[in-house]
């Protein structure tokens, strides 16, 4: 079914597949019609951060940035949904096209630059969903937002999806918002970890819950790079990483049309580089935290890899739109098949 609706899709503009499949997925979930996609996945319960899992496939964020189809996803089966980036102040991102498949690779390049409808109409749309569920929600920073003061943008955030939130992911990695990636680094890292920590204790006291709070990092970093990020997420007491973002790398692609496009490539030309930058986290954590291994699952084996590397959770973003729903029971279903 799905890979009649896709071989569809993807004779049209990805954004306008992206859009129409969001529009029709707002409507439907949680309604009887998402039978049309729902199905029953098998219980591989794992238990982190103090919450059960039902199974480790997570929705990655970007796919559903405002939160609109929560019920829908859910019906799909997946074990926990991140929805975000949301930012303070509602965002148009950058000029399109802005989104471009790459199908010889199963890869996708973007560069939507956190277009979303603001941090109020995401919380409005949890407050709406039916879903009792594990749920993420990324926050970022709004583009005409200095730098110097992008923190406080996560703070404002942070302090409004608290209570809606299972927990909260710290994105500092799309390479589609300029500077943004600057913050993963030296001083800039440690006072922002160390002012959402502050941030994160006072909501837990005042709100009687603590909710875990995780970062975003980016595949781009050299093994040092990794090894000074995961000692400041120790230091700031973080509960998790999520790792990766999107690539800057093209070398897998240049040669395919779309494939010199700006922006963050995903998909399979991304495995190797995140499941490397996981391995490098889990040597440098220590199990000090979770990990959520992101980056070009598009099979039980590649699940798998992310799993043997030290990852505990997984997401999926762009495998799920060459795969649809049918991927999340085949990496389920495959998990035994780990050593
Ligand atoms: C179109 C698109 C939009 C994305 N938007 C976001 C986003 O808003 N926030 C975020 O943290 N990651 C975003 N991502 C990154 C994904 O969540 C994921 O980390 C990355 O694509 C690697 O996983 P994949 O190979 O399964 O797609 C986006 C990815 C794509 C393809």
């Amino acid at each position: 079914m799905y890979q009649l609706i896709r071989s569809f899709l993807f004779t049209q503009d990805a954004e306008w597949s992206h859009d129409v499949t969001i529009k029709t997925l707002k409507q439907t979930g949680g309604t009887s019609l998402d039978c049309l996609y729902g199905q029953k996945i098998e219980n591989k319960p794992v238990e982190l951060f103090g919450l059960t899992f039902p199974n480790p496939v997570g929705l990655a964020a970007g796919l559903d940035k405002n939160g609109e189809c929560i019920d829908a996803f859910a019906a799909m089966g997946f074990g926990f949904i991140e929805v975000g980036t949301v930012t303070p102040r509602a965002q148009p991102g950058n000029d399109k096209p802005r989104l471009f498949r790459l199908p010889e690779a199963q890869a996708i390049i973007n560069r939507m630059g956190f277009n979303n409808k603001g941090v109020d109409y995401l919380v409005e749309q949890v407050k709406q969903s039916k879903y009792k569920g594990i749920l993420g929600i990324n926050i970022g920073k709004n583009k005409d937002t200095p730098n110097e003061e992008g923190k406080n943008d996560y703070l404002v955030c942070l302090e409004k999806v608290y209570p809606y939130a299972s927990y909260v992911t710290i994105n500092i990695s799309s390479p589609n918002t300029p500077g943004l990636r600057s913050l993963q680094y030296g001083e800039a890292l440690d006072d922002l970890l160390g002012s959402i920590k502050a941030k994160q204790k006072e909501l837990a006291e005042q709100q009687g819950q603590y909710k875990p709070v995780l970062v975003k990092i980016a595949p781009d970093m050299t093994d040092e790079e990794v090894a000074q990020v995961a000692a400041s997420l120790i230091k700031n007491e973080i509960d998790g990483v999520i790792a990766t973002n999107t690539t800057l790398e093209r070398d897998k692609v240049e040669h395919l049309k779309h494939g010199k496009e700006a922006g963050g490539l995903s998909g399979v030309p991304v495995r190797r580089q995140s499941t490397h930058v996981i391995a490098q986290l889990k040597k440098e954590l220590n199990g000090k935290m979770p990990i959520i291994g992101v980056g070009g699952i598009n099979s039980s084996n590649a699940a798998n890899e992310k799993l043997a590397a030290g990852a505990q959770l997984l997401q999926v973003y762009t495998g799920f739109i060459y795969r649809g729903p049918e991927l999340i029971k085949e990496i389920v279903q495959g998990l035994d098949k780990k050593e």
